[in-house]
C-alpha cells in the first residue's frame, strides 16, 4: 500500500538529476510531428532509381520500420520495473521514450505509404535469419524477463539489448548507411528530415541505457558488471551476422556502399558503448550522468 508521495515530501523532484535533464531535452528537442515531414520529393526520387537500388532501399527502410515497431512494443516491462521501484524521474523521462519511439513507427509507416503507395506487398521477406533471431526472440525475451523478474542483472541484460545492441549498434550503423545512400546522393529530402530528428531522439534513449547501465553496476557491484560484459558479447555475433546478411545477397552494392566500411563503422559503435560503460563504471550518479550525457546530440 502507497504511504507517501516523492513530489508532496521533502524529497520533491530531484531536478539535477540526469534523467530530469534528459526529460527536459527530450520536452524541447522530441515534440517534431513526422506528419509534417513532406515526402513528396521522396516519391518522386524513389521512382528515379533502378531495381536494384529499390530493393536495397526497402530492405533497408523494412528493417528500421519493423525495429521500431519491436521497440515500442517491447519497451514497457522496463518502464512497469522502473515504475515499480518508484523512480519517478526516470519513468518520466521513460514516458518520452516510448512516445518517441511510437512517432519513429509513425514516420517510417508514412515514408513507405509514399514511396510505395497503399498497396505495397508484405515486407517480412526483407528480414532476415540474424534480424529475425535478434528482433523475434533475444529483444522480446530480454524485456520480458522484467515482467517476471526484474532484478538487477535481468535489467542490465535487457538494456544492454535493448539500448546498447539494438539503439546503440544497429540502429547507428543504419542510419550510417541510409545517409551513405540518401545523402551523398542528394534524394530523399524528407527521409534526411526525419532521420535527422530521429537519430536525437535515439541519443537520448541511448544516453539513458549508459546512464541505467551504469547506476545498476554501481549499486550491486560486479555480478552485475560481469552480466554487462557477457551480455554485450553474446549479442556482438548476431549483430555482425544481421550487418553481414544484406550484403551477401549482391555481389555489387548498390549506392556505392562498402561492407567493410559498416563493418568497422559497427565494431566502433560497440566499442565506442564499451568504452562509455566503463567510464562510468565505480563513479557516483552524478559523474555517471556527465559521461552518459556525452551521447546526446
Ligand atoms: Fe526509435
Ligand atoms: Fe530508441
Amino acid at each position: 500500500m502507497r504511504t507517501s508521495f516523492q513530489t508532496t515530501s521533502e524529497r520533491r523532484l530531484d531536478r539535477d538529476s540526469f534523467p530530469m535533464k534528459l526529460w527536459e531535452k527530450a520536452k524541447k528537442y522530441g515534440i517534431w510531428n513526422p506528419a509534417d515531414i513532406d515526402f513528396s520529393q521522396d516519391a518522386k526520387d524513389w521512382q528515379s532509381l533502378n531495381d536494384l537500388e529499390k530493393e536495397y532501399m526497402i530492405r533497408t527502410i523494412s528493417q528500421f520500420q519493423a525495429g521500431e515497431e519491436a521497440v515500442t512494443l517491447d519497451l514497457l516491462p522496463l518502464i512497469m520495473a522502473i515504475a515499480q521501484e518508484g523512480r519517478l524521474e526516470e519513468e518520466m523521462f521513460l514516458t518520452t521514450f516510448l512516445w518517441e519511439e511510437a512517432k519513429h513507427v509513425d514516420g517510417f509507416n508514412l515514408y513507405i505509404d509514399a514511396v510505395l503507395g497503399s498497396s505495397r506487398e508484405d515486407l517480412h521477406h526483407w528480414l532476415l535469419p540474424a534480424y529475425q533471431e535478434i528482433f523475434y526472440k533475444h529483444l522480446p525475451e530480454a524485456l520480458n524477463k522484467l515482467k517476471t523478474d526484474p532484478n538487477a542483472v535481468n535489467m542490465v541484460r535487457a538494456s544492454v539489448t535493448y539500448n546498447m545492441i539494438v539503439e546503440g549498434v544497429l540502429a547507428e550503423t543504419g542510419y550510417y548507411s541510409l545517409y551513405k545512400m540518401i545523402e551523398a546522393n542528394n534524394i530523399m529530402p524528407g527521409l534526411l528530415k526525419f532521420v535527422g530528428k530521429l537519430k536525437q531522439d535515439e541519443s537520448r534513449h541511448i544516453a539513458y541505457g549508459i546512464y541505467l547501465i551504469s547506476r545498476l553496476v554501481a549499486e550491486n557491484g560486479d555480478e552485475v558488471w560481469d552480466a554487462v560484459q557477457d551480455q554485450m558479447n553474446l549479442m556482438m555475433a548476431p549483430s555482425m551476422r544481421l550487418i553481414q546478411e544484406s550484403y551477401d545477397l549482391y555481389d555489387v552494392l548498390p549506392f556505392g556502399l562498402n561492407l567493410d566500411e559498416f563493418n568497422a563503422y559497427a565494431m566502433g559503435q560497440f566499442q565506442k558503448r564499451f568504452k562509455r560503460l566503463e567510464k562510468a563504471r565505480n563513479q557516483n550518479l552524478a559523474e555517471l550522468g556527465v559521461v552518459a550525457m556525452e551521447e546526446v546530440i
